[in-house]
């Protein structure tokens, strides 16, 4: 019987000795200490020996077992050090290897010059328009009939307007002033806005023109105010915008929604006056169009006309911005060419 359990030692010693692979370590305990190994037969038959006999045998048995239990753990932690630490030399990384260089995005041009703008008229106190009040899917309510836009006036044909297939009525606004109805429909006067936002016109495309621009409409409507406060604010806008010496100058419109109207011309930049294919040879370049709230604007909205007046301006962002960095072409904005938006 001793012979049988030193032999049964000797060859889980050599098996334990020879193993490499972690995953064997189980299999050995099972086949040497297992439920079904030849060690536990014996030890359950202990009791049909003799009490000497038992005492030999089972102690050596006991013993056997032991050893084989701590050899095995012995083995294992040998092994599993031995896989970590090939492990660790083969995900080495060398941390002195120079970093990969990441490309930096800024905020294009028109975003850009959208903030500067939007900033300025908020330190004059305008809040700023959320989207939501100023959406670029519109209906001819607002972005025409409210601004005492004639049934037949040209703006509204399908030459220069976009009209969707969503509902009838349904147009891309050609103008922000439909955010003045939103902002009178949700706010009784005082009012004080400005609404950035997109603006579709069917046109041709050209250095100076684009199917989608921006525009940025103020609004302002209170008691006693005349049109020198309007002229007084675009000046005071530009000044700060383009600095003291930008040539501008004041000119008479016409705008349905508005009473009296006009427009602010920035001498080109491009030509500085002369007169090039950017300003097509004016010298100069329209960048906002403004004047007094008309009365019927007022009146479609239940405002007070004989309380209350106001004035409203819409500018066109792209002209501003390439008004101010000499920009000879609007399309450049659109074509996301990488050269051109790093500059900004
Ligand atoms: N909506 C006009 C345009 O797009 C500009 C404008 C705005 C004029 C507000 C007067 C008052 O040309």
């Amino acid at each position: 019987m001793e012979k049988v359990l030193n032999e049964i030692l000797s060859n889980a010693q050599n098996e334990i000795k020879n193993v490499n692979d972690i995953s064997r370590i189980d299999e050995i305990r099972i086949k040497y200490l297992g439920r079904n190994s030849e060690l536990t037969e014996i030890k359950k038959n202990l009791k049909n020996l003799s009490n000497e006999e038992k005492k030999i045998i089972g102690s050596l048995a006991n013993n056997i077992s032991n050893v084989i239990d701590s050899e095995l753990k012995i083995k294992y932690d040998e092994l599993y050090t031995l896989n970590l630490n090939k492990k660790l030399e083969e995900e080495y990384i060398d941390i002195t290897l120079p970093g990969i260089g990441r490309q930096y995005g800024k905020l294009h041009p028109l975003t850009q010059t959208i903030n500067e703008i939007t900033t300025i008229f908020e330190k004059m106190g305008y809040s700023l328009i959320k989207d939501k009040d100023s959406p670029e899917v519109e209906t001819e309510y607002f972005n025409f009939d409210m601004l005492n836009v004639p049934k037949d006036h040209p703006a509204r044909d399908m030459q220069d307007t976009f009209y969707t297939n969503v509902g009838k009525n349904v147009v891309l606004r050609s103008q922000t002033s439909n955010s003045q109805i939103r902002a009178m429909m949700n706010k009784k006067p005082p009012i004080k806005i400005i609404a950035p936002g997109r603006v579709y016109r069917s046109e041709a495309v050209s250095a100076r023109k684009n199917n989608l621009f921006h525009q940025i409409e103020g609004l302002l409507i209170d008691t006693n105010i005349t049109f020198g406060d309007l002229k007084g604010t675009l000046n005071e806008f530009i000044k700060i915008y383009f600095g003291e010496d930008k040539k501008t100058r004041f000119r008479s419109s016409f705008f349905p929604f508005t009473e009296p109207s006009a427009e602010v011309d920035v001498q080109c930049i491009m030509c500085n006056g002369k007169g090039c294919r950017v300003c097509s040879g004016l010298g100069w370049l329209e960048v906002l169009g403004a004047g007094m709230v008309d009365p019927n604007v007022l009146e479609n909205m239940d405002i007070d006309k004989d309380k209350y007046s106001g004035f409203a301006f819409g500018m066109g962002v792209e002209r501003l911005a390439m008004l101010k960095w000499a920009i000879d072409d609007i399309r450049l904005f659109y074509n996301n060419d990488i050269r051109f938006l790093k500059q900004f």
